[in-house]
């Protein structure tokens, strides 16, 4: 059986040890911190659901103590815990494994080559696999041999930050400029690594990425650069990898990038770390740590989103779908306000929905539930706009009102995130923790006689968002936290 496919001077280990190892440090090069390991491997014999898998290297010590590294460990299979233990990566498997599987792992920020002269080799990396401390598959012997190469001056002359009122919690256009003291040219690409005060997207995620590491959950953001070309960008874990670079950028010309639909982080010191490869895929020009500042902006008004729920979460089909917030602020609301829900990318209402029925109702601190509105929605893109009408008065809401609203018969996405961390955050219905990922709902006020937004939530300060459970192929909401419940 060909487990997958393998350069051919690597196939003749495969008699000798029970892991076919394929890795990458990206970047590889001496006088790096920082640096992450891609690896990827398959195992001789298939492991049951809860085996450990031991990533053991002699040449160099991790950057991480022992302990928990879920934070920067992703893979392509679905695992339980990640950790170190006496320097010794561990990965519990949550599902078993068929022998010969393709696994792919990227460990962020794994080692530091600070200290490594170009051209040092070491012995490489070693598999191990047991389940309840019966070894499955040994390494014999640890054959794989690892080269640190040249070194690389910092060659970034010069760069900088901006954005559009940055607002915390809020999606925003940034803009990198750079120049550095080598040509950037055609074929190259640029990898920045962001401060982790971002979500791991980076920006508003469109599709998945369809190369060979769509395992790691790589995403297309919408960049554009004038002076670049017609570049692309795909995200993941905290970096954005720049490609298609049709121009030249001579030395000391500076150079442009925008990437749009930026969550915001709260954080006014963003460190990031700039990075352009040839087209071979080596390293030319680094910067070093660059600590850029952006001033942020509290938001005014916001909306609190204190859950969202519905009735079906299968994908495809249809469903009901309940929201429940609070305004932060004290408004009276007449029909000259509208609601305006804003679904995540994956809803396709102009395919599938025409008018959508919809109620609202209210409740007041420790009051109950009082029905308000019963009406017809009508959406715009993936706007959901609930018009109050002039039959429903006009109420004054405080802080302290719940409102809910419930759209009934929404198309459900044909697809989601899939859950980066597998079962590592525990509950496999669930995935991730809340603030790290995108595709939010929000919810804004409109006051269409001033055409203005009266208040409105913010992404990064909520997380009614859409995600996937691999293995039940249901759709999942995590509820918020963070938020204000009364
Ligand atoms: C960035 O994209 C290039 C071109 O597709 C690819 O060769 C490289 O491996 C990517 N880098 C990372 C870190 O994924
Ligand atoms: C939604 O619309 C698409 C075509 O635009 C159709 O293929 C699909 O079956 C529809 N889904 C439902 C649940 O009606």
């Amino acid at each position: 059986m060909m487990p997958f496919l393998l350069p051919a001077f690597l196939l003749f280990l495969f008699n000798m040890i029970e892991s076919v190892i394929l890795y990458e440090f990206i970047p590889n090069n001496a006088g790096i911190s920082k640096v992450d390991l891609y690896m990827k491997f398959g195992l001789t014999k298939a492991l049951p659901a809860g085996s450990m898998i031991a990533i053991g290297a002699d040449f160099a010590t991790y950057r991480y103590a022992d302990g928990d590294i879920k934070d920067y460990c992703w893979s392509s299979i679905d695992y339980f815990s990640c950790t170190i233990s006496s320097g010794i990566i561990q990965v519990t498997t949550s599902l078993s494994i068929p022998a010969y599987t393709a696994m792919t792992f990227y460990f962020d920020n794994l080692f530091d080559f600070t200290s490594q002269s170009p051209g040092d080799t070491a012995l490489g990396f070693s598999v191990t696999s047991s389940w309840n401390g019966v070894t499955i598959t040994e390494d014999a012997s640890n054959t794989n041999i690892v080269t640190i190469g040249a070194s690389v001056a910092d060659a970034f002359t010069a760069y900088g930050i901006g954005a559009n009122n940055p607002t915390i919690g809020d999606m925003t256009n940034f803009r990198f400029i750079f120049a550095t003291s080598a040509d950037v040219n055609p074929g190259d690409n640029i990898l920045i690594k962001f401060d982790r005060a971002f979500n791991p997207w980076i920006a508003e995620p469109a599709e998945l990425d369809i190369t060979d590491r769509n395992d790691q959950n790589f995403y297309y953001v919408d960049c554009f650069s004038d002076t670049l070309g017609s570049i692309q960008c795909t995200a993941g874990h905290w970096y954005l990898n720049v490609t298609g670079v049709t121009n030249t950028i001579n030395a000391g010309t500076w150079f442009y990038l925008w990437i749009k639909k930026v969550l915001t982080p709260d954080l006014s010191n963003l460190y990031f770390r700039f990075y352009i490869f040839n087209s071979a895929n080596q390293l030319k020009i680094r910067s070093s740590d660059a600590n850029l500042r952006i001033t942020n902006s509290l938001p005014a008004n916001a909306i609190d989103i204190k859950s969202v729920s519905l009735s079906d979460n299968y994908l495809w089909d249809t469903s009901n779908y309940f929201f429940e917030f609070y305004l932060d602020f004290s408004l009276t609301l007449t029909n000259d306000y509208s609601f305006y829900i804003l679904f995540p990318q994956q809803y396709d209402f102009n395919s599938n929905n025409t008018a959508i029925p919809c109620t609202a109702s209210y409740q007041e601190d420790g009051g109950s539930l009082t029905p308000w509105i019963t009406s017809q929605c009508i959406y715009d893109n993936n706007y959901v706009i609930f018009g109050i009408p002039s039959n429903a008065g006009s109420y004054s809401f405080s802080a302290t009102t719940k409102i809910t609203i419930s759209l009934y018969g929404i198309v459900n996405p044909k697809w989601a995130q899939i859950n980066p961390w597998g079962s590592a955050w525990g509950d496999t219905n669930f995935y991730g923790d809340t603030y790290y990922l995108s595709d939010k709902f929000e919810i804004e006020v409109f006051q269409e006689s001033l055409g203005k937004i009266a208040g409105r939530s913010f992404g990064l300060m909520h997380s009614g968002y859409v995600g996937l459970n691999k293995a039940v192929k249901q759709f999942a909401f995590k509820y918020p936290q963070g938020c204000k419940i009364y």
